[in-house]
């Protein structure tokens, strides 16, 4: 297995359940921004490369260099593990010219390996992961059932809520593996940082609630559906996340909100991570390296 250094932790973890040893790209940033990588001598056969794509426009390159490099050693099969997939959510083009980021990105990265596996990637009009990433096989891990989990040791009967229609197969996914109760609110985006959210009616005075996304970016969303439940007098509020990508400010947007606390699954590393998604990945490693095993 290898990795980058800001995967390392749940690489380390991941190798263990594996038991397949540990390696580390080296990367070298040039004065004019160019990157210089170097993988470790590869064994033939298959290698795992573990990377995520949060803020990925350089870690594009440096992936791509550090795949060619790995294949150019002796890698035969290359499995790609990137817990979170960029560029999934523009996937169409909203006003004329837009590039439709996910079919390109998904088209380029998926040349690039023989499998991928994500976890919860953003798919709303995209039926299915293997459509986006047409070049590969792929694999979508659902952290539905860890986050689940997580949630079981919680005994308030709170209230699962998603802030929009595309939250929906996230809440519902988590709510089966916890039992609680969901409800699905509507939002209208009008720009990055400018959403609005309206809540089902129902009552919500006193009753716990936790908001359930697949990603916190600017924490917009997140803020407004909390602003929206406290002025029903709900709360405490809560918020659940498979990928915490947390641009800036985002953190301090959700407290001024009266969310009393974040967790997220380790898919990104992040102070918020309480969820360890270390089993289920590895049984995707597993599945997608010896299927028959
Ligand atoms: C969009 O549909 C996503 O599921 C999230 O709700 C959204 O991307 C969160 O973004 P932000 O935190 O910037 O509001």
């Amino acid at each position: 297995m290898l990795t980058f250094p800001a995967y390392r932790e749940l690489a380390a973890s991941l190798a263990q359940a594996l038991g397949c040893e540990l390696d580390q790209v080296d990367v070298h940033r040039f004065p004019d921004g160019e990157s210089l990588v170097t993988v470790p001598p590869s064994r033939p056969g298959t290698l795992v490369v573990v990377c995520g794509l949060e803020n990925p426009n350089d870690k594009l390159v440096e992936l791509y260099l550090a795949l060619g490099a790995a294949r150019d050693n002796g890698a035969e099969r290359l499995v790609l593990v990137a817990p979170y997939l960029c560029y999934m959510r523009q996937d169409k083009a909203f006003e004329p010219g837009q590039a439709v980021s996910q079919r390109l990105i998904g088209e380029m990265l998926s040349g690039w390996v023989d499998d991928l596996i994500t976890v919860d990637p953003h798919l709303h009009r995209t039926p299915t992961l293997d459509a986006a990433l047409p070049h590969c096989r792929s694999t979508a891990v659902s952290a539905a059932p860890l986050l689940g989990r997580f949630l079981q040791q919680r005994e308030d009967g709170a209230l699962l809520m998603g802030p929009d229609e595309e939250s929906r197969q996230w809440v519902e996914a988590v709510a089966s593996h916890c039992g609680l109760e969901t409800a699905v609110a509507t939002k209208a985006r009008s720009g990055d940082r400018a959403v609005r959210i309206t809540l089902p009616d129902r009552d919500y005075r006193d009753r716990s609630v936790i908001l359930v996304d697949d990603v916190i970016s600017s924490g917009h969303t997140l803020a407004e559906a909390a602003t929206a439940l406290h002025e029903r007098g709900g709360g405490p509020i809560h918020a659940l996340c498979s990928h915490a990508l947390f641009a800036p400010g985002a953190e301090r947007l959700l407290q001024q909100a009266g969310i009393d606390g974040v967790w997220s699954s380790n898919a990104i590393p992040h102070p918020t991570n309480r969820v360890d998604l270390t089993p289920s990945l590895a049984e995707a490693v597993r599945r997608m390296v010896s299927p028959d095993a």
